[in-house]
């Protein structure tokens, strides 16, 4: 059996070697096929549900809803097991490695188990709490229906329908093609954007807000959300793909948490199996972008928090006031990382600031400082507008 890549790579082939079209300007691409799926609710069981439900693009591609998780399958009743990552600038995510010094970096998901965007769109195309369409045979008689499905043929071959686990491929990488390459998921306009560019400068507040954030001795937060320009020049994406284990409390607006015996663990599972014996990784997931992070509902893998406040008072007063953040055990006593198996729970990140405290220890950031962090942060949505002050991450890129 082929792996995802080489596939892709075959794919690639074969659409390079599709016959020229006659009108140039209005033939349809892998790309422009990946906008109409992702867009599309017919391709799902219950007729009602696309990337675009999740990914809402006028929410920087993430949820529009307060809900920890979402609803998919049949009837819009089937709950999911994660809160919605954004997907805006996903293209410059990279495969999952161990770096030289055994740090897991990249990947895809929250967990690192895709290795590109042509293998995640699998999950959510088939999966039972999402789009449902149970196989390949399924999916490809649903795309086989639509308006344009003539169009998938010029792009993929006239032949194609004959062949459901093709069909899927391509859709698959139409998706792919599509986040990739549209500039609508990488808009680089946020107000910080043009601060890099020496266009404007950030009032006295968002510059100190970004002064704590990268301050080690405060925030240190661009310890693991990058704020400098990569090393090949592009505009920082405020993640370093790096995994973290941050010990957010347990969600129990989760249903799978009404199990105890249940643990989402990203690395080491149980969504992502090749890890298993790697119990030093329970726990560890994906540093998010911080780009539009003011747009989202919830925080964090399990949707544990409603609102960026509560999000970052969670970083900084997490070791200085655990009975604030975490229930009490049996005994009465806090149960503080609640959300791994006890015997894990040395797995936390507990060494690097700002989760270095104690119990009665001021917090690294103060209450107007986390203010101040704020202000820094709604400089990271994209579509801003110097006139008014504003950004509306829904503007329209189209070139
Ligand atoms: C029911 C809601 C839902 C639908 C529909 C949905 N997604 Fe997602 N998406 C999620 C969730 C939840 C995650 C996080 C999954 C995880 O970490 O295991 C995610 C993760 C992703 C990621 C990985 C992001 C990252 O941070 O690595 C990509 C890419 C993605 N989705 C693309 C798509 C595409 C393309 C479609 C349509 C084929 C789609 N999604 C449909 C909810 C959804
Ligand atoms: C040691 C690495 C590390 C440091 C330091 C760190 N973060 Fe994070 N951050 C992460 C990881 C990992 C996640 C995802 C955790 C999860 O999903 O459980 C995350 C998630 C977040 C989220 C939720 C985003 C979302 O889309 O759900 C916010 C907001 C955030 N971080 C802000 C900050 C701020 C502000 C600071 C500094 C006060 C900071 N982080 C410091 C690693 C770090």
């Amino acid at each position: 059996m082929r792996n995802t890549f080489e596939k892709t790579l075959l794919l690639v082939a074969l659409v390079a070697a599709a016959p020229a079209l006659a009108n140039a300007a209005a033939a349809p691409t892998a790309a422009s096929l990946g906008d109409e799926i992702f867009h599309d609710t017919s391709l799902s069981s219950s007729g009602r549900m696309a990337c675009s439900t999740c990914h809402d693009p006028a929410n920087a591609h993430a949820q529009d809803n307060d809900l920890s998780v979402q609803l998919g399958g049949p009837d819009l009743a089937t709950p999911g097991f994660r809160a919605v990552p954004s997907l805006r600038y996903m293209n410059l995510n990279i495969p999952f490695f161990f770096a030289n010094d055994g740090t897991p970096t990249g990947g895809f998901t929250r967990d690192g188990g895709a290795r590109d965007l042509v293998a995640q769109a699998h999950t959510p195309l088939l999966a039972a709490h999402e789009m449902d369409n149970v196989d390949a045979a399924g999916f490809a008689a649903r795309l086989a229906q639509t308006t344009y499905a003539d169009a998938f043929r010029a792009v993929f071959g006239a032949n194609v329908f004959a062949y459901p686990e093709t069909v899927l491929l391509a859709a698959e990488f139409a998706l792919s093609e599509y986040q990739r390459t549209d500039p609508e998921f990488h808009p680089f306009d946020s107000k910080f954007d043009l601060f890099l560019q020496r266009k404007l400068m950030l009032s006295p507040q968002e510059l100190r807000g970004f002064a704590l954030f990268n301050r080690p001795d405060k925030g240190n937060c661009a310890s693991c959300h990058t704020s400098t320009r990569q090393s090949d020049g592009q505009p920082p994406v405020f993640t370093d793909y790096t995994y973290d284990n941050l010990g957010v409390p347990r969600n129990a607006e989760i249903p799978a948490n009404a199990d105890p015996a249940y643990f989402d663990m990203g690395l080491c599972g149980p969504f992502r199996t090749d890890l298993a014996a790697r119990t030093d990784l329970c726990g560890q997931f994906k540093v998010p972008t911080l780009r539009n992070v003011a747009t989202r509902h919830v925080f964090f893998h399990n949707g544990a928090f409603h609102d960026l406040k509560s999000a970052l008072e969670f970083y900084v007063q997490r070791d200085t006031d655990p009975g604030k953040w975490y229930p009490l055990d049996a005994e009465g006593r806090v149960h503080k990382f609640d959300d791994i198996p006890p015997l894990l729970a040395r797995n936390v990140n507990t060494t690097e600031a700002p989760y270095n405290r104690k119990p009665g220890q001021a917090p690294a950031l103060s209450a107007a400082e986390i203010d101040d962090v704020i202000a820094f942060l709604k400089t990271l949505t994209d579509g801003y507008d110097p006139i008014t002050n504003t950004a509306d991450p829904a503007r329209d890129v189209t070139p």
